[in-house]
């Protein structure tokens, strides 16, 4: 037979039994017939390379070893969920969206393991991505390869993105770590950090060895191909060859909700992969389109975690640490102890109000709770157990790194170290400025920090940007080689040029989240402009309250603040809204919209966010100036007003139109 047939049907076999196996539990061929395939394709490949193609099934066996892993930028975010934790926030979801009563949901399981964005071009597999921090991922392509329940081809070629989620099986992970107990390398802690540590392994062969298998469970350009609800999305997603979880269900109402909840709660234990939730969509795209999303989840999807597990331990010790606004954290040091699949051997006790109405005592057995990445918590003391040697807790009144005296928040139970200068202040504020959603300075985390704290050559936040000039100190560090100080100088720089909503969070003012953060860079541009910013102006702005606003008033005139932002211009921190969003349209490039109307597709706030991002601008009065009037039901006068002066109009369905490939 000719070779070039001969590989092409080897190829037809592997593929076909592939499916078979990882997609459709149903092999037609024994392990051994499929390896001796496998093999006569890898030799035949090998002898004639002319005939190996990209979309071989032998590719899965990546065999370059990176030295690191590319960057990707998501060209649609990739959003992480809300979380609920019982009835009754499901029932808030619920209200907050279904307003007529009549929405349908998808409910399914929540995958223990790490997000992954695969693209396919012409129906070949091309690009696997990280989360990352849901803007810009990790390019791991060779390794999502490796993993046979990835299809190289689709049934169709198609231009895809689909989403999903990589994990280990609990059989495959313990397995695992039999073998590595066995060769004493160090345990994985639960199939989840298993599988992460074996996607983003440099070597593919090792990503390969590791049996990671992909559920898919998000498409998040529906429309591009006429889908028009999530179940569909999910059938269509299948037909392509991906591997969809079977257990998905759409429900009616919130009772269907409930009902997969408790039903899933009891079969957890069955099942062959770890799951540490239940997750909820809004069925139809339409309504997801027009809930949206905040700057961090969709508005349409909510992922209800399982109860918390609570496991019982000794309390040692209370220590107390100093936040970077200065408050006050007691914290409960424990006899280290196993739950939610990881060693806990501190927990926070929140302030001194908890403490005392708890009635949690030094030496106690407490019941400690963990719920997956939540910061455990002591619940409850085992009165019960308690012997009489336990000692009662003492609220500090000075702060235990810098001895000012502590103030005491009057409204909320808190207590403050009132001192700007405090050590522990300074390297938090440091530590937050540089973490990932602040300015992502890779490489400058906390314990690096601290040690760069201690060794006096990071006191606040500007100093990061001198660090460049102590290299000899920072390389006679024990651990930093020069490769870690010239990765950590370059994170450093590439930092200035961020946008200003990071600059912003990092900055660190009171109650100034990353939306927040993000709304006041869009509204002011530039740093300047918000300086000079007055709180009653501030509070006109939508999502912001008066407390906000004044904290950001007060923010901006104390002295200490504006000398770190002159400190931060000299060293050229971008301090400039950059708009990453914005993809020039010409049907909205320097024009003037004006909205009126209910718009019953999307919100108002999306579509001026949209127009914005497309170079449009959106006012709020008709006047000759004024490009297109888009409206939606019951227009006001400013319709008629658009109609005299003849400026065009646009209705809803012709506005969702224009904007349909940019709507996410
Ligand atoms: S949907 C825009 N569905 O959970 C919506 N996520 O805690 C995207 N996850 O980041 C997510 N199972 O990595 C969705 N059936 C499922 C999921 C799921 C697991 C992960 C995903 C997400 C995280 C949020």
């Amino acid at each position: 037979m000719n070779i070039e047939k001969r590989i092409i049907e080897l190829k037809k076999i592997i593929n076909k039994a592939n499916v078979e196996y990882y997609l459709q539990d149903n092999p037609s061929l024994t392990d051994q017939e499929y390896d001796r395939y496998v093999q006569e394709l890898i030799s035949l490949e090998d002898r004639y390379p002319q005939y190996k193609t990209s979309d071989s099934p032998t590719t899965k066996v990546g065999s370059k070893v990176l030295d690191k892993f590319d960057k990707v930028t998501h060209k649609i975010p990739m959003l992480s969920l809300g979380n609920v934790f019982n009835e009754e926030e499901i029932r808030a979801f619920d209200d907050r969206i279904n307003f007529d009563n009549n929405l349908e949901y998808v409910c399914e399981l929540k995958i223990d393991g790490l997000g992954v964005a695969l693209t396919y071009e012409n129906g070949i597999l091309v690009k696997g991505a990280t989360r990352g921090d849901g803007t810009v991922g990790e390019d791991i392509t060779n390794n999502v390869r490796t993993i046979k329940s990835i299809p190289l081809i689709l049934n169709k070629p198609i231009d895809i993105e689909v989403r999903g989620e990589i994990y280990m099986s609990k059989k495959s992970f313990n397995e695992l770590n039999e073998k590595r107990a066995k060769t004493g390398e160090p345990l994985f802690q639960n199939p989840r950090n298993a599988a992460a540590g074996s996607v983003r392994n440099l070597d593919a062969k090792i990503t390969e060895s590791r049996n990671l298998d992909c559920f898919i469970y998000h498409l998040p350009n529906p429309l591009d191909y006429g889908i028009k609800t999530h179940y569909e999305a999910l059938t269509f997603m299948k037909e392509l060859g991906f591997n969809t979880n079977n257990e998905a269900r759409l429900v009616k109402n919130i009772d269907g909700i409930l009902k997969f909840i408790n039903e899933w709660t009891q079969r957890r234990p069955s099942l062959a992969y770890e799951i540490d939730g239940i997750v909820i969509k809004v069925n139809d795209i339409a309504t997801q389109n027009k809930l949206g999303y905040t700057v961090k989840v969709p508005r349409w999807a909510t992922a209800y975690k399982f109860p918390a597990q609570e496991v019982i331990t000794r309390l040692i010790d209370i220590i107390f640490t100093v936040g970077r606004t200065g408050k006050i954290t007691p914290n409960a040091i424990l006899e280290p102890v196993r739950v939610a699949g990881s060693t806990i051997s501190r927990a926070t006790l929140h302030n001194e109000d908890n403490v005392i109405s708890k009635n949690i005592k030094i030496n106690d057995m407490v019941v400690i709770r963990k719920a997956g990445d939540v910061i455990p918590e002591v619940v409850r003391p085992v009165i019960e157990r308690r012997t009489g040697l336990e000692k009662d807790f003492v609220m500090i009144s000075n702060c235990p790194i810098c001895g000012s005296r502590l103030e005491k928040d009057m409204i909320k139970a808190d207590y403050f170290c009132p001192n700007d200068n405090c050590d522990a202040r300074s390297m938090e504020s440091i530590i937050h400025f540089a973490s990932r959603d602040a300015m992502n300075i890779e490489g400058l985390g906390e314990n690096i920090i601290e040690d760069l704290y201690n060794a006096k050559l990071l006191k606040n936040i500007s100093d990061i940007y001198h660090l460049e000039n102590y290299k000899e100190d920072i390389i006679a560090m024990e651990g930093y080689g020069n490769k870690t100080f010239e990765n950590l100088i370059a994170s450093i720089n590439k930092s200035k040029d961020n946008s200003l909503e990071r600059l912003l969070f990092g900055l660190g003012i009171r109650q100034v989240g990353l939306k927040t953060a993000k709304i006041l860079s869009r509204v002011y541009k530039n740093l300047d402009n918000l300086m000079i910013a007055p709180a009653h102006e501030l509070e006109e702005i939508k999502d912001i309250g008066p407390i906000i606003a004044l904290n950001i008033e007060n923010y901006f005139k104390n002295e200490n603040n504006l000398y770190l932002i002159d400190r931060l211009k000299e060293v050229n921190v971008n301090m400039e809204y950059i708009n990453t969003n914005i993809r020039i349209d010409e049907d909205f490039a320097n024009k003037t919209f004006v909205l009126t109307g209910t718009l019953n597709m999307i919100t108002r706030d999306k579509a001026s966010e949209l127009i914005e991002n497309l170079g449009g601008k959106v006012s709020n009065s008709v006047s000759n100036k004024t490009s297109v009037v888009i409206v939606g039901e019951n227009p006001g006068s400013k319709y008629d007003k658009a109609k005299k002066l003849e400026i065009p109009i646009w209705d809803e369905e012709y506005f969702m139109d224009k904007i349909k490939d940019y709507n996410i």
